[in-house]
């Protein structure tokens, strides 16, 4: 019998074909059943097609669950020898393609289970001794994302010191800030893209705690009770690195908390990122003519000869709604589930391994792409010019001149009204003009309306005067060496 699937986790449409009619040789827990599986249903239920992905980190887990069973004097040294030598096989023939994945075997667990048998038989059938498949998929999950988190984690970096090497080059890039997508105050090129970083060091403090609840162990909770052999968790948790056995059977089976932790931290990541993309794709663009992207991330247009893409940020703005969406459906997975454990669980995986994937191949591209952006000085001088934005400047200069801060604002206001009419910026107007609107103004006001006196003003922590960008940027720089 043929069904096709689809296999979120490769997007492939898949046939899959099993020969399973009647005949039960190979179901788990045959002795309980009088008939065979349902052709459908064994297809149906399989998750070996995605979960085969956890190969490396399932074998990992036998081997220590193995060692620690003979440590304890449950199974032989010889048993234990056996096993390891087969599964270390095993893992040579997963690498080098020539392992037979079957559906009948259900998933990864049952896969290498049986082959294991099959190379070294009756020891192999020792290995799941006091444990079940619920306590050891918990834990295949659990080493698969501590892995990924280091992976993302990485990329994080690279990106983290890409925008501190182009923030480094534009300390004094004057730029226009905006509240609205509205000119509303100069500030430096550098402070922008520091205020980046700040998101990225947000997500790589919430990724390392994160990791700190996925670092725990569920082998050992076996089904959902724990088991009757003389079991030590500590060994099995210091074999596979992980930083305690987890307090409660039950819970451990069946919790998937750390998962919606993960996707919550990725759709995070993800959020941030598809800002930086709808910035980028704004600043490309002609209206805006702030930055060059460089060709390499972005296509041309089939019909429009003239045009050139970003389609990297775009991409990237469009996967974001992907990540949110597995984090929706984690949530909605693991809503009303009884204790313990539930094949709904089996429906965590795919969710969670495009969750990392499309993380690390966003970072990676981000990483890469950063360090070619180019900075059209000119260009984005002048749009703050236009846009009137010292006009706060202007005003915090007449209460320094002893004016009421509303008052002040009013009278600013005529001013831009002119500057308006006349199309000049405010620091074009004359004095005799701006003395018109208060007799407070003389001629150092000029100092303060000037897009660098603007900015070179704002010099307190967290300001956008290029000498405290220049201070974060060394800031961060230790934040980053200490990482
Ligand atoms: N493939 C299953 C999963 O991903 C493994 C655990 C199966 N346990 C069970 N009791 N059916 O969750």
């Amino acid at each position: 019998m043929s069904v096709y699937l689809y296999n979120f986790a490769s997007f492939k449409l898949i046939l899959i074909t099993t020969t399973m009619t009647t005949v039960n040789s190979e179901k788990l827990s045959s002795a309980r059943f009088a008939e065979a599986t349902d052709a459908f249903v064994e297809v149906f239920t399989a998750s070996v097609d995605f979960d085969q992905r956890m190969a490396t980190q399932d074998i990992q887990g036998s081997i220590a669950h193995a060692t620690m069973l003979m440590r304890c004097n449950i199974i032989s040294k010889e048993d234990c020898e056996a096993i390891i030598a087969g599964l270390n096989q095993i893992s040579d023939e997963i690498n080098n393609g020539e392992f037979i994945w079957s559906i009948q075997q259900e998933d990864v667990h049952m896969n290498i289970e049986a082959r294991l048998t099959n190379l070294i038989g009756i020891a192999g059938k020792r290995l799941h001794t006091g444990r079940s498949r619920n306590d050891q998929v918990a834990t295949d999950i659990r080493l698969y994302l501590r892995s990924e988190i280091e992976q993302i984690s990485h990329q994080l970096t690279r990106l983290q010191n890409a925008i501190l090497n182009l923030a480094e080059q534009h300390t004094d890039t004057i730029m226009p800030g905006f509240t609205h997508l509205q000119v509303a105050q100069p500030i430096t090129f550098g402070h922008h893209l520091m205020a980046w970083f700040e998101m990225l060091v947000r997500d790589q403090d919430r990724l390392q705690d994160c990791k700190k609840r996925v670092n725990i162990m569920p082998l050992g909770a076996a089904a959902l009770a724990g088991t009757s052999y003389p079991i030590d968790r500590h060994i099995t948790a210091e074999l596979l690195g992980f930083s305690r056995p987890s307090a409660n059977s039950l819970d451990s089976v069946s919790d998937r908390d750390f998962a919606i932790e993960f996707a919550s931290v990725g759709s995070l990541i993800m959020m941030h990122l598809s800002r930086f993309s709808e910035e980028l794709i704004l600043w490309s663009s002609a209206q805006f003519d702030f930055i060059d992207m460089p060709d390499a991330f972005c296509t041309g247009s089939s019909i429009m000869p003239q045009k050139k893409n970003p389609d990297v940020p775009e991409l990237v703005r469009g996967k974001s709604g992907r990540v949110t969406g597995h984090l929706m459906s984690l949530l909605m997975l693991m809503k009303s589930q009884p204790l313990a454990y539930n094949k709904d669980n089996q429906e965590d995986k795919e969710p969670l391994f495009d969750t990392a994937d499309t993380l690390i191949n966003c970072l990676r591209a981000y990483a890469d792409m950063v360090p070619h952006i180019g900075a059209k000085k000119q260009n984005m001088y002048n749009s703050a010019k236009r846009g009137f934005a010292t006009a706060t400047d202007l005003a915090d200069y007449l209460v320094r001149k002893g004016m009421a801060f509303r008052d002040a604002h009013e009278v600013v206001g005529l001013a831009v009204r002119l500057g308006i009419d006349s199309q000049r910026d405010l620091s074009e107007l004359s004095l005799t003009e701006l003395q018109e609107f208060s007799a407070l103004i003389s001629e150092d006001v000029f100092e303060f309306l000037t897009l660098e006196g603007s900015v070179a003003a704002r010099k307190h922590i967290g300001g956008t005067a290029p000498e405290t960008v220049k201070a974060a940027i060394a800031t961060a720089r230790l934040l980053m060496s200490a990482l």
